[in-house]
């Protein structure tokens, strides 16, 4: 068998389009859609990220903010500038961009933003909230490849799920989402003694390890949907996943391409929920 690509660019172009025409709309009524991004540190692949989320915004025509502040800023700066955004009722999404350097409580950090501004979905309240079912922001990676398995009809009430992974931000929101949708879910991780005996098992696999094509053909099921969620160098500097794409392909029946797979997904459901706060925030005024 012979994967077929899941277009992770192509869908989330055509989503980003539908944002940016509910956010036309939104900006009509008096609520131009604002997400304020802070980055702390000098980190390379932060500075990208914020850069695309960023452009995101602009192109989708929100307004955007951007703080960014030396690595060795103190961290009460950061929290009175969370706290005014707080504050600030043009302000609908509240981003710090992690991860932070070692002089900052992450946590901490995520707690101090306000819930109703947490559109990355970290806050301790609105991981709650999903763990329970309820309505909230969902963390934009998982929340994404849930959209990737909707665009393509993957059946996932009643399906073998394993996600391999256990990250705040991936693997376990990522779990109990396939768990709510009626998928029997297993999470695998380092300490999993044969990871194989599982893998094998998923009809619907997601990788978030972050190891360069750890995943390979032996390990997948024969027409299983496989979701790479990982974004690494291979050894010769070339970007790559979790799932090692020459061999997977050859045995999955829809396989993630890296790149062009889940990566473009996580700021398109980032906009989708600065839009939502920004809708809540029309409706409540
Ligand atoms: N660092 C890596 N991924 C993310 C993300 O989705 N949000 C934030 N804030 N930081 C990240």
């Amino acid at each position: 068998m012979t994967a077929r690509n899941i277009d992770g660019k192509a869908l989330s172009e055509k989503v980003r389009e539908e944002i940016a025409q509910q956010a036309a709309e939104l900006t009509a009524k008096g609520v131009q859609p604002c997400l304020a991004v802070i980055l702390v540190g000098e980190d390379p692949a932060s500075a990208v990220y914020v850069r695309n989320k960023v452009a995101g915004c602009e192109k989708a025509g929100f307004r955007s903010l951007k703080f960014s502040y030396p690595a060795d800023v103190a961290p009460e700066q950061v929290f009175a500038k969370i706290a005014e955004l707080n504050a600030d009722t043009s302000v609908h999404g509240i981003l710090v961009q992690l991860p932070l350097p070692k002089q900052f409580d992450s946590e901490k950090v995520l707690e101090a933003i306000s819930p109703e501004k947490d559109v990355d979905g970290f806050h301790a309240v609105n991981f709650g909230l999903l763990l329970q079912g309820r309505k909230s922001f969902y963390p934009c990676t998982p929340w994404g490849v849930m959209k990737m398995l909707e665009s393509e009809n993957v059946q996932v009430k009643g399906a073998e799920a394993v996600v391999i992974g256990r990250s705040n931000i991936v693997g376990k929101p990522m779990s109990v989402m396939l768990l709510s949708k009626g998928a029997t879910v297993t999470i695998c991780h380092s300490q999993t003694r044969d990871l194989a005996f599982h893998t094998r098992r998923a009809d619907i696999l997601v990788a978030a390890v972050g190891k360069a094509k750890m995943i390979t053909g032996d390990m997948i099921k024969p027409g299983a949907v496989v979701i790479d969620v990982g974004m690494n160098r291979d050894e010769n500097g070339k970007l790559c996943g979790d799932v090692d794409y020459a061999s997977a392909s050859q045995v999955a029946s829809l396989i993630t391409p890296v790149p062009g797979g889940v990566g473009p997904m996580t700021i398109t459901m980032l906009l989708a929920n600065t839009l939502e706060s920004a809708r809540r925030a029309l409706n409540q005024a």
